[in-house]
């Protein structure tokens, strides 16, 4: 132990505590520095705590309890969550505590005397305890700041229970493991979910301060800044050729003095390069809010764009609150971005119905007045407790979005509001985040006090993030309209109807609309994440008139969400909903065995083991007020039967090959469907429903289990990933088999806004890799049926596209390349061969390189030895191989890496994963 080193800590410990308060100046102690005790009496238990942290992940690190995800703890700690916990730290001589997030229920006390309770995970809260604290001053030691924590649960049913409360028809609340979500205002997946555990965390989950002021002294706790075109209003089209307006708008602790104002510098991120300097005219200041505007000259700034589309041009916004007499009294810096997005809703107009597009209305993403294909995925919290998600871990996800041609990310609605450091890297990144408020899947309660939280949350939320040219859109929530009115209220409670809309907009269009258009010009508000788009009129109170279920046959509205679980109807494309745009669709997998291993016991490592069972959590109990059931053997059964149909189905002797050859295989199923889907849609911008987004249901996993997910928890590629990544390249070719007609068509499909020339080259071959001389392609049937074609089950079609293009917002031309194929029959009837696989590791170049020297390789699949411990993903991988072909493959480490790891890579393909060993 270096006892010198000790002493120098404590040193600063002293330095930084005796700081506070001393001097003139405004004082801001960050509470994360403070020592924190975690403790719950009637357990007995009094540890370290931390902030911002969750008690499940405090208790873990002082070794209370396990890992949270390992084997059944989701179960087996909801002690945890039935109890009160203490937050308690000591404090001196300051004026406002500032915390800006409390989850969920607490009761703050200092040194005894009551401050507040708070009731919502997802405000900021700042309480002026100058008295308390005087009050405080006679006791010998410093005052104790205590936060308690109830149970969650234990609250929300007690709210659920007050004589009176609202209730809903049967099956309307969706629930997993806890009833009676829908009356707390916390993220709505804490209380479980179909992709994801029940943990219920609470804590001081963001950051906190202690700030002290001297009369005349601010501290700047929230900043909106609004950059928009000259006459915009949200959900409208801009004029492009207007100059910029920054509006800028400083929430304050402590008082404004009056006849302050506000300067603005605007300089180029990139080089730090000064653009533009100024006051800022019209000052509006009531005391805790100061703002005002400018027009900015729209030719000093150049447009950010989203990846693929342009540059991330990004610009460094500092405002300055300036005293009467000329004093700077706080300054805020926001990085920002000038561009516009709008989701169009318009109607479609005679013109456009003339050009070939079905009658109805849009539904699609304009940027910078360009309408564009939007191609990605639905981004789920990325962890149960949000405390530990790291920037890096982020960073990583979005590299792995963009580097899969992903433009969007849809923010679901009921995880949690997005950190700026979020924001922050999908500014850099030129990943569009589409943005919901955090209610799902429920119908939610109208009583006066709720309204007025969730309108204080979302005033504070759009005030936060509005500055970001990430964000894409405001939606109220997931699947309200759809699901909730459309289906589940017409289930059991047709005749009320009219009531639950009636509830539904009072939220979603009289209480979260507001908030946005009363903040922001620049971002488009919808009520719901799928809809049947919406009439404006401005000079209505609330400007947006829900369509709900009033369409016209042979006309085409909203956007599509689809979900079927009947794997023999995968592949039939006429399933398919055709609508303007794709929000969700999806089917679950299971993760590698590689994921597995970090949470179950060697003994638990089948596929049916009872964690493996307990965490697949598909399909939800409905209506179960007592929640804590999945029927968990459906949705495993769902992946087997997928496999089955249409894959050799895999028999090996060792226990743990077969569970990782089924895991893959369920991954193969999943990535194809969702590749036949994203091909079907793509194809869809060239068709009168003129379609022009593709989200897919999920990006990422929060946890390991059989999920949605094309990345696992540890950050691995699930074969999804790799397809979508292939699948949204600008320009590729999509066969869609028509399973009514017996036709198969092979399109090029381009998202580049000018012309791409080319050549598709159609060939057959066979299983050992010869060419076929050409065959019927009339008369075979798949899915399932054995046709009268011989060659049916040994051919498959390659089709190979070369075309020159033109990136968008570049000069120079581009060659695409792009190959897909097709078998005329599932590959659980295709007279499979051992192509003969071998992977090297070329050390010079640092790439794998792959052969097939005897036959055809589908779904060819790099993988890391499982000793290894290795986290990589291939920049290619789940490939076509032709005989003969050596496919030269990049890879990045995430974690991890035994020494030589490389030389133990291995490689299978669909036929090696059916051998017995
Ligand atoms: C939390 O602290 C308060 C004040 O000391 C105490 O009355 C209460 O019993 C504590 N609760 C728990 C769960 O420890
Ligand atoms: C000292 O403060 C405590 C509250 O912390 C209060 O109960 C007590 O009455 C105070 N004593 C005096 C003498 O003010
Ligand atoms: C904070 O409380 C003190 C004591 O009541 C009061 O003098 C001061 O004006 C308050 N500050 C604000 C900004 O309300
Ligand atoms: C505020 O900006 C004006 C220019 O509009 C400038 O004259 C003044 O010096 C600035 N004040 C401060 C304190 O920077
Ligand atoms: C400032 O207010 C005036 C009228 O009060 C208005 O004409 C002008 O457009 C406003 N400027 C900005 C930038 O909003
Ligand atoms: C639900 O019922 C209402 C009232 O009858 C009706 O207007 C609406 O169209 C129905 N929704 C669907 C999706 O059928
Ligand atoms: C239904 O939509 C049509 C136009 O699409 C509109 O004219 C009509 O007023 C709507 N009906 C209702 C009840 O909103």
């Amino acid at each position: 132990m270096n006892f010198g080193l000790i002493i120098r800590l404590v040193a600063i410990v002293l330095f930084a505590f005796f700081g506070v308060g001393f001097g003139t100046g405004s004082t801001v102690l960050d509470l994360s520095a403070q020592r924190w005790t975690l403790s719950s009496l009637p357990l007995n238990i009094s540890v370290r705590g931390r902030v911002p942290s969750h008690v499940h992940l405090d208790l873990f690190e002082e070794r209370v309890i396990g890992d949270p995800y390992y084997g059944l703890n989701d179960f087996n700690l909801r002690w945890i969550v039935w109890n009160d916990w203490n937050y308690t730290t000591k404090i001196s001589g300051l004026t406002f505590l500032l915390f800006n997030g409390l989850d969920t229920f607490s009761n703050i006390s200092l040194c005894g005397q009551h401050v507040a309770v708070t009731d919502n995970q997802f405000r900021q809260y700042f309480f002026n305890v100058t008295d308390m604290l005087a009050r405080c001053n006679n006791s010998t030691s410093r005052p104790e700041l205590n936060v308690l924590f109830p149970s969650v649960p234990v609250a929300a049913n007690g709210i659920a229970s007050q004589p009176g409360q609202e209730t809903w028809p049967q099956y309307v609340q969706i629930l997993f493991e806890f009833a009676n979500r829908h009356f707390v205002r916390k993220e709505q997946s804490d209380f479980g979910w179909d992709w994801g555990p029940g943990f219920v965390p609470t804590g001081i989950w963001q950051k906190a301060w202690l700030v002290s002021l001297e009369p005349g002294e601010v501290h700047v706790r929230n900043t909106l800044l609004d950059v928009y075109r000259v006459g915009q209003l949200p959900n409208l089209p801009p004029d492009q050729t207007q100059d910029w307006v920054l509006n800028a708008s400083v929430d304050v602790l402590n008082v404004v003095p009056a006849g302050s104002f506000l300067n603005y510098t605007i300089a180029d991120a990139a080089t730090g390069e000064m653009v533009s300097a100024g006051s800022l005219s019209n000052i509006t200041n009531p005391g805790d809010v100061i703002g005002g505007t400018t027009v900015l000259d729209q030719a000093a700034y150049k447009l950010w764009w989203p990846a693929g589309l342009g540059a991330q041009n990004l610009y460094t916004v500092t405002i300055d609150i300036i005293s009467p007499s000329g004093k700077i009294l706080a300054s805020v810096s926001k990085r920002t971005g000038f561009r516009t997005i709008l989701l169009d809703m318009a109607e479609v107009t005679d013109d456009e119905i003339d050009q070939g597009i079905a009658p109805g209305s849009h539904w699609n993403f304009e940027i910078n007045g360009n309408p564009f294909y939007v191609k990605g995925s639905n981004f789920i919290p990325p962890d149960a407790f949000w405390p530990r998600v790291t920037p890096a871990k982020v960073r990583q996800l979005f590299a792995a979005a963009v580097d899969g041609n992903q433009n969007m990310l849809r923010v679901w609605a009921s995880g949690a509001y997005s950190p700026d450091f979020m924001y922050d890297l999908a500014d850099e990144m030129g990943l569009l985040l589409w943005s919901e408020f955090e209610f799902g899947d429920a119908l939610y309660p109208i009583a006066p006090g709720f309204l007025e939280n969730c309108r204080l949350e979302a005033n504070y939320q759009v005030r936060r993030i509005n500055h970001h040219p990430s964000l894409a859109l405001w939606a109220g929530g997931n699947e309200l309209e759809n699901l909730e009115l459309g289906i589940l209220v017409n289930y059991t409670a047709e005749d009320q109807f009219e009531r639950y809309r009636d509830e539904y907009e009072m939220l979603f269009l009289e209480t979260l609309l507001p908030a946005v258009f009363g903040n922001s010009h620049s971002i488009t508000y919808m009520p719901s994440s799928t809809n049947n788009g919406a009439t404006l009129n401005f000079s209505s109170p609330i400007p947006v008139k829900e369509r709900y279920f009033n369409l016209t046959s042979g006309s085409i509205y909203g956007n599509t969400d689809y979900y079927n679980y009947v794997a023999s109807q995968a592949f039939n494309l006429s399933a398919y909903p055709v609508g303007r745009l794709s929000t969700e669709f999806g089917f679950h997998s299971m993760p590698s065995v590689a994921s597995w291993r970090n949470v179950l016991p060697a003994d638990e490592l089948r596929f049916n083991s009872t964690t493996v069972m307990l965490r697949n959590h598909h399909p939800p109990a409905r209506g179960l007020d007592t929640a804590n059931f999945y029927n968990s053997s459906v949705g495993q059964g769902e992946m087997t039967i997928a496999v089955q149909q249409h894959y050799p189905a895999p028999n090996k002797t060792d226990a743990v090959g077969n569970f990782s050859a089924w895991s893959w295989s369920t991954q193969v199923f999943q990535a194809d469907f969702y590749r036949s889907q994203i091909q079907f849609y793509r194809v869809g911008s060239g068709q009168p429903n003129r379609q022009l987004g593709s989200l897919y249901w999920q990006l990422e996993d929060i946890w390991q289990a059989p999920t949605w997910a094309g990345i696992e928890y540890e950050g691995r590629w699930k074969v999804l990933h790799n397809v979508a990544k292939d699948i949204y390249q600008p320009v590729v070719l999509a066969p869609l088999w028509n399973l009514t007609s017996g036709l198969l068509h092979v399109y090029a499909v381009s998202d580049l806004w000018t012309e791409v020339t080319g050549t598709a080259t159609i060939s057959w071959v066979d299983w050992s890799g010869n060419v076929l001389p050409g065959i019927a392609t009339e008369g075979n049937n798949r899915p399932g049926v054995a046709s009268g074609a011989n060659n049916a089950s040994n051919a498959l079609l390659v089709a190979t596209l070369t075309a020159t293009g033109t990136p968008v917002n570049t000069n120079a031309t581009k060659t695409y390349t792009h190959t897909s194929y097709w078998t005329p029959t599932p590959l659980s009837s295709a007279a499979l061969v051992d192509p003969g696989l071998a992977v090297n590791h070329d050390k010079v170049r640092d790439q794998f390189v792959v052969t097939a020297k005897t036959g055809t390789s589908v779904w060819t699949w790099l993988s890391a030895s499982l000793d290894d411990d290795v986290v990589v993903n291939f920049d290619v991988n789940a490939f076509l191989l032709l005989k003969g072909q050596a496919k030269r493959v990049n890879y990045t480490v995430l974690s991890g890496g035994a020494e030589g790891w490389r030389e133990r890579v291995t490689v299978l393909s669909m036929w090696n994963n059916t051998l017995a060993s």
